[in-house]
């Protein structure tokens, strides 16, 4: 998200400047744009608002308070500033956070598409570069549509998904993203159509879901592709969609095809680097009809059958995208 063009500095932060923020202030009076401001410190030109969070990215050991104090003055809305100390890791896909200016607080309430989701910053992975995206995947849903919601977060597919009437299942490792989830099922009254499983969601896709979904969406771009073999055991007898994300250095469309299934959509989402990128791919598997005989040499070429696309996308996919 970017800065608004800014104008004179307040008196109260200017005489709290240090000696290089005071050149910073100068700047200000001058009227230049807080890309212009920030050039040089370190300090980054965008930030993810989160609620009422900023939530930026900065090299530990970079210094950021005043710059911090200025963000929030410019954006009188933002009421807390965290710095992220570095990349998403870790099975959770959070990173650490310093406090920089205002509240120190990491729970908050962010809306999106018309809905409110409780998130705790620290605890928690949530994107509000993906409203767009969960946008335009929830449009697809029918009413009475069976989803699986692999990795679910604090809920933002399912909740969404939900409201468009389909009944969810939603797995999710992370304890605290499960309760989150859970509330935010309730704060948007879908929490009849939004079921929790916690822990792992190959279990859960080859357990309570297993033959069940005809949606599964597949939040998890870095590790997605190893999990979509037991994203098709989920898969119902009548054929399936899958929104899934994955993060490639090369267009994994080719591999997906190769497997039996079929692309209804592609579009690149975000460069993560100079060589890896992720895509958000809309991919249908066949009806169990299509699927033919586990005998048949003709399923076996096509590969239509499902026990055949079961391994040769584990041992496919592991090779070649994970
Ligand atoms: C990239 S986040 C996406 C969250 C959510 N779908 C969203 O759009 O905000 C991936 C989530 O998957 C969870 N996760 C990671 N590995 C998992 C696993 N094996 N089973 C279930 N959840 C997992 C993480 O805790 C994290 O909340």
């Amino acid at each position: 998200m970017g800065f608004p063009l800014v104008g004179p500095l307040p008196q109260d932060l200017r005489d709290k400047f240090s000696p290089s923020e005071k050149a910073l202030s100068g700047r200000w009076r001058e009227n230049l744009n807080w890309k212009e401001a920030v050039r040089g410190t370190g300090f980054p030109r965008s930030f993810d608002l989160i609620g009422d969070l900023a939530l930026v990215r900065l090299k530990p050991g970079t210094p950021g308070v005043e710059q911090a104090k200025l963000l929030m003055k410019l954006n009188p809305e933002v009421k807390g500033v965290f710095a992220r100390q570095g990349a998403l890791e870790g099975e959770y896909r959070i990173s650490p956070l310093r406090h920089l200016a205002g509240v120190d607080r990491t729970l908050t309430t962010h809306r999106e598409n018309g809905f409110a989701f409780v998130v705790d910053v620290a605890q928690t992975f949530f994107s509000p570069r993906l409203a767009t995206e969960r946008a335009r995947v929830c449009q697809q849903v029918r009413p009475g549509e069976r989803v699986l919601d692999m990795f679910a977060g604090v809920g933002p597919f399912s909740v969404q998904a939900a409201s468009r009437g389909a009944v969810v299942l939603s797995s999710e490792i992370n304890p605290v993203a499960g309760r989150l989830l859970l509330l935010n099922a309730k704060l948007n009254g879908v929490a009849s159509r939004v079921r929790y499983l916690p822990g792992d969601a190959s279990r859960v896709a080859n357990g309570q879901a297993r033959g069940w979904a005809q949606r599964i969406i597949m939040n998890l771009p870095g590790l997605s592709t190893r999990f979509l073999a037991d994203a098709i055991a989920s898969t119902a007898a009548s054929g399936a969609i899958i929104n899934i994300y994955v993060r490639s250095e090369k267009d994994p469309s080719e591999e997906l095809k190769d497997l039996g299934l079929s692309i209804l959509q592609k579009r690149q989402l975000k460069e993560v680097s100079s060589s890896e990128k992720v895509y958000a791919l809309d991919l249908h598997v066949p009806s169990v009809s299509r699927r033919l005989p586990k005998t048949s040499p003709l399923s076996e070429r096509r590969g239509w059958n499902r026990s055949w696309m079961l391994q040769r996308l584990s041992r496919q996919l592991r090779r070649t995208l994970s």
